[in-house]
């Protein structure tokens, strides 16, 4: 018997500031896509914008729907536009932002459960590391080298496909 243990490494920014400018210039295209959020029932928008390895930077907001359950997160609407992409180039780094509803969006915010699933079947097809980056609209900011880091022991498709 043995334990094993699953370690995350976060920088932490004390703000967007510290940041390269690439990482804050993605930081302000998530920022931007807030306005296309479609959020009327949780008054929680979120952004994401992509850097990929090419140059560009693509985005997603969230999109709520009357029928909860149908609401989409931002990170897997702007995942659903990279996947419309030609040519593909592999994504390098992504940002993560949001506006609350509490009056208060000072703490960085991560994926949800569903989103880091999705966010890893895109790493693992790309076979690179996909950076991730969360923050709110002020204070600190998290840096994670790989978004498979968000989800320790995952299930992907080694499972399914042959290697
Ligand atoms: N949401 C995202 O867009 N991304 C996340 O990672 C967490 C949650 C959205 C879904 C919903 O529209 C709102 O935030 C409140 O849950």
């Amino acid at each position: 018997m043995k334990t094993q243990e699953h370690t995350l490494k976060v920088t932490v920014y004390d703000s967007v500031k510290e940041l390269a400018p690439a990482d804050n210039n993605l930081v302000q295209e998530a920022k931007k896509s807030l306005g296309s959020s479609y959020s009327p029932y949780s008054n929680f928008k979120v952004g994401a914008a992509a850097l990929l390895e090419d140059g560009r930077i693509i985005t997603g907001s969230n999109q709520e729907n009357s029928s909860f359950g149908v609401t989409i997160c931002a990170e897997r609407v702007l995942l659903s536009v990279y996947s419309q992409l030609t040519p593909k180039s592999n994504i390098k780094t992504i940002a993560i932002t949001y506006q609350g509803n509490l009056g208060k969006d000072d703490t960085p915010v991560s994926p949800c459960g569903i989103c880091r699933q999705s966010l890893s079947e895109v790493e693992n097809i790309q076979k690179t590391p996909i950076r991730v980056i969360m923050c709110g609209q002020t204070g600190k900011v998290w840096n994670i080298a790989s978004a498979n880091g968000l989800l320790p022991l995952a299930f992907d498709n080694s499972f399914l496909l042959d290697s």
